[in-house]
């Protein structure tokens, strides 16, 4: 073997190059990139000869011709490490509307080096405000009150134009664009993107983000339009079940600016400004995120975003120059897109209405064919469920009306879809369509929208059910990942609760690429934070009314720290660092003596309430303590790993005080003393470590007696649920924990599967079979918070966990039991796909486990092991009778074993 120790050694080019290569959270050549400083990572590929990395070597240029001998952004060097994750860009910050190139080489365990990557590359978009030469347009569209359904709305959708002429040839054209509002934007008649409601939303008052689209393809030398509709989205229409606004004095507008260099190396800029005009008389006349579109096919307008068309009669636009106070930042994570296509399967039609069935709650809205008559107005309802009589149920809708209106202009087949809205739903119902033709399947088809994310893990198992609940949790996700994670997509909230956001986000880590979705909106969190460290109960904090709550605000440290553990990426606790002291300064300040009195939902929804109530029985000063103390913890382990000594002793010493003033005041010999005994007041002192060691074999036993209690059934809410399985797995409770999960009756996860749901259920008991809905109106059908006990089936039925941050190394330990026999899973790592699948014939349990290159697994085979392949990469750390132990290299593998 020759060790390579500079670039100049002769080197064999013999193993395969570098693969999937992604900047920062996980971006592939993205174009208007937000990260001036971003990481690098890459994958070994999985190949004959590669187990893991001695080396790399990055060079990064502003040319694909200066790569890779000629970098001149920055060549890291050969580096002698095995880290191929979240390696920092070592160069000068980079600006705004820079293209970067680079490539990557590594060499193997015996130092042998791989060719050089692909080149990869990315564009900037713009980094400042004062890159914005821009103004900001619209017209002064007057609050108006619509009589009809649709009562709530503010502005009328806006379509705003401009001409231009160019003497000459492009050669490349980039438009970057934002709205107060969403819009939607054509040049020369031909759509720019497919995005959904772009920019998304954040905390408008601090920051909006911009995109980046590249154009060129769509610019004629000579004359030009384009053409921008906007309407009020989140930003000034209605959120929240007390008609809160962003603004309520200021109209929707946007801002564009198209960037052109000319074949003969001439720029020029078309921006918005005060030559601009628009018009409301256009055909979208309503549309809002809870109440839906009107759409009027009378008011077409032919042509106008092409030059064909006459503006004589369109208003001049009022503009506004770019301020400093709120920072315009390159959208930094994926746009909503259209992402699945779902058919009808079921019509139904009874005088003149007829209703369509998709048979999946979905999130998105439906694209139209049905026949029309000249005038008619074509209603299209939606419900997540039918009542048992076959009527629509739409209390749950609460105060959003859902609606859209269709206005007809000839007879014919309309085609049409709302574009500034989405719905949840299952059911379309349509009326006011030609009533001589028949309903047929293809009048609907559902349009399944979500942030463009990858799918990235799989579970399936033996027991339909489970692999119900397993799709019920990925429809959660796909349902409530609009831009921001919202508790629900159909009711009048949509809104970004954080208790939701923090019990569910580790499910959604494993079901889906979602680090740059996660960390855009703990973003906002942070740019949300009160000056008093408070964190608000939704994010973006639409709510204005300064409220706080236990178990809701942690999120602020609890989800970069899962994410971490997820990611192996520093950057994500370093962002959010300050945002944890100042909310355990917060928790801090409501304490007396360590004892908290920071009040609400506390175990929101907990089953079978004693006192009635939605907010459960445990005790809310015991909640509050204890979410003092795990984020104490939190913020400690976070100092830690980010170097910083002095402040992990502070964290840690507090969150052992905390500890120990819970333990004194709430409990006795692991008994909870003077409030109510609950499962969660148990499963939170056990969860977070807050008791003494002594006390905590008492504390298990007196969980398993209210367990008991309740007949094996779960007594918790959106708090206490996901430490159910984490501490009954960790104190051994591994059967108990499956028939609860197992268990049929309510409350119980199956018991809403029994009844026909498709997705997870805000409530143990939204619907049931026997006595119809929830009598509760807060009732969504689509509230993803229960399905965070994903985490526990990946990471335990299948047993894929991490075992060091980002899965360097990686725990492979299934726990297979009645009434399982096999289960599946496989993950994308940010090394690889990881996957563990087990099977349990004639008493033999066999266990197939692929471990990725550059990483290492701990194997836990259960029962006696019989066989293993005999190999190198395996090693043998231990075997008892009921299990063995392997350190397991990268490759694929059969264990065997008797049970
Ligand atoms: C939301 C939540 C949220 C809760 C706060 C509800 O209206 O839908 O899921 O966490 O309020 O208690």
């Amino acid at each position: 073997m020759i060790l390579c120790t500079s670039v100049s050694c002769k080197e064999q080019v013999t193993i395969a190059e570098a693969q999937k290569l992604t900047i920062s959270e996980g971006f592939e050549n993205p174009l208007g990139f937000y990260d001036e400083t971003p990481s690098f990572s890459w994958q070994l590929p999985v190949s004959e000869g590669v187990s893991s990395q001695s080396a790399y070597q990055i060079v990064v240029a502003s040319s694909p011709d200066l790569l890779p001998d000629h970098a001149d952004l920055w060549d890291s060097k050969k580096q002698q490490t095995a880290q191929s994750t979240w390696v920092e860009y070592g160069g000068a910050a980079l600006q705004s509307r820079q293209n970067v190139y680079w490539q990557v080489k590594y060499w193997n365990q015996d130092h042998e080096s791989s060719k050089w990557s692909e080149i990869n590359q990315f564009e900037l978009g713009l980094l400042n405000n004062s890159d914005w030469n821009a103004k900001w347009i619209g017209l002064d569209t007057k609050k108006e009150k619509v009589i009809g359904s649709q009562d709530n709305i503010l502005h009328r959708p806006q379509y705003l134009r401009k001409g231009f002429e160019l003497s000459n040839d492009v050669a490349s054209a980039r438009l970057y664009i934002t709205a107060k509002g969403v819009f939607d934007v054509a040049i020369n008649g031909e759509d720019v993107s497919d995005d959904v409601m772009p920019p998304g939303y954040t905390p408008y008052k601090v920051r909006i983000e911009t995109l980046t689209y590249d154009v060129t393809d769509l610019i004629e030398s000579g004359q030009n339009t384009i053409g921008i509709e906007v309407a009020a989205g989140w930003h000034s229409g209605r959120l929240g079940w007390m008609k809160a606004y962003w603004s309520d004095t200021e109209t929707p507008k946007v801002l564009a600016q198209l960037e052109l260099i000319m074949k003969d190396g001439s720029k020029a800029m078309i921006l918005s400004d005060e030559t601009w005009k628009g018009t409301t008389n256009g055909p979208i006349r309503v549309s809002e995120i809870y109440d839906g579109e009107t759409y009027d096919a009378n008011l077409e307008m032919p042509n106008w975003t092409t030059n064909n068309f006459d503006d004589r009669s369109w208003e001049a636009v009022n503009a506004f120059p770019v301020t400093e106070d709120i920072r315009l930042e390159p959208k930094r994570h994926t746009t909503v897109k259209t992402k699945i296509e779902l058919g009808t399967q079921d019509v139904v039609e009874k005088e003149g209405t007829a209703i369509f069935d998709l048979q999946q709650n979905m999130v998105g809205v439906p694209l139209l064919k049905v026949p029309m008559k000249k005038g008619q107005t074509l209603k299209i309802r939606f419900a997540e469920k039918l009542s048992p009589d076959g009527t629509f149920y739409t209390e749950n809708y609460r105060s959003a009306q859902s609606t859209n209106y269709y206005i007809a202009s000839e007879d014919g087949v309309i085609e049409w879809m709302p574009k500034f809205t989405f719905h949840g739903f299952q059911y379309v119902e349509l009326s006011g369509y030609d009533t001589s033709k028949t309903p047929s399947k293809d009048w609907v088809t559902g349009l399944v929208q979500y942030s463009d994310f990858e799918e990235n893990g799989t579970f399936t198992s033996s027991h339909e059910k489970l692999n119900q609940l397993q799709s019920n949790i990925v429809w959660g996700l796909r349902g409530n990942f609009f831009d921001i994670p919202t508790d629900c997509p159909q009711r009048d909230e949509r809104m970004g609760w954080t208790a939701d956001a923090q019990v569910f986000a580790p499910a959604s880590m494993f079901n889906a690429d979602v680090y740059k979705f996660w960390a855009s909106w703990m973003q906002s969190v942070g740019e949300s934070q009160y000056d008093n460290g408070g964190v608000p109960w939704v994010v973006p904090d639409v709510l204005f009314n300064n409220k706080v709550s236990a178990g809701w605000g942690d999120a602020c440290t609890i989800i970069p720290w899962k994410i971490y553990l997820r990611t192996g990426d520093k950057k994500i606790l370093e962002e959010n660092f300050e945002t944890m002291t100042g909310w355990v300064k917060y928790h801090e300040s409501v304490t007396k003596n360590y004892i908290s009195k920071m009040g609400f939902f506390a175990d929101w929804l907990q089953p079978l309430p004693e006192n009635g109530d939605n907010k459960g029985d445990t005790s809310k000063s015991l909640i509050g303590t204890a979410f003092f103390a795990h984020s104490a913890n939190l913020t400690a382990k976070t100092a830690k790993a980010l170097g910083k000594a002095e402040a992990f002793e502070k964290y840690n010493a507090l969150y052992k005080t905390v500890a120990n003033a819970f333990e004194n005041k709430f409990f006795e010999n692991g008994k909870v003393k003077d409030v109510a005994e609950t499962q969660t007041s148990y499963l939170l002192a056990l969860a977070f470590g807050l008791l003494s060691e002594e006390h905590e074999a008492n504390a298990k036993r007196h969980l398993l007696e209210k367990i008991a209690e309740a007949d094996n059934h779960l007594r918790t809410g959106f708090l206490g649920t996901p430490l159910l399985s984490e501490v009954l797995d960790a104190t051994g409770e591994i059967e108990l924990m499956y028939k609860i999960l197992f268990n049929e009756t309510y409350p119980s996860w199956f018991y809403s599967i029994n009844q026909g749901a498709t997705t997870i259920w805000e409530r143990w008991n939204s619907y049931s079979k026997d006595e119809g809905f929830n009598p509760m109106k807060m009732n969504s059908l689509n509230h993803y918070a229960y399905g965070a006990i994903g985490e526990w089936m990946y990471e335990r039925i299948a047993g894929i966990a991490p075992l060091e941050p980002g899965y360097k190394a990686i725990r492979i330990a299934p726990v297979p039991k009645e009434p399982l026999t096999s289960a599946a899973a496989s993950l994308n790592t940010p090394y690889g796909k990881v996957s563990s699948s087990w099977e349990i014939k004639d008493g033999i349990f066999s266990l197939n486990v692929v471990v990725p290159p550059n990483t290492t697994a701990k194997v836990v085979v259960p029962g006696s092991v019989e066989t293993f392949e005999e190999n190198d990469a395996i090693e043998k750390i231990s075997a008892e009778t009921e299990k063995a132990e392997f350190l397991v290299q990268p490759g694929n593998y059969i264990f065997k074993s008797k049970l």
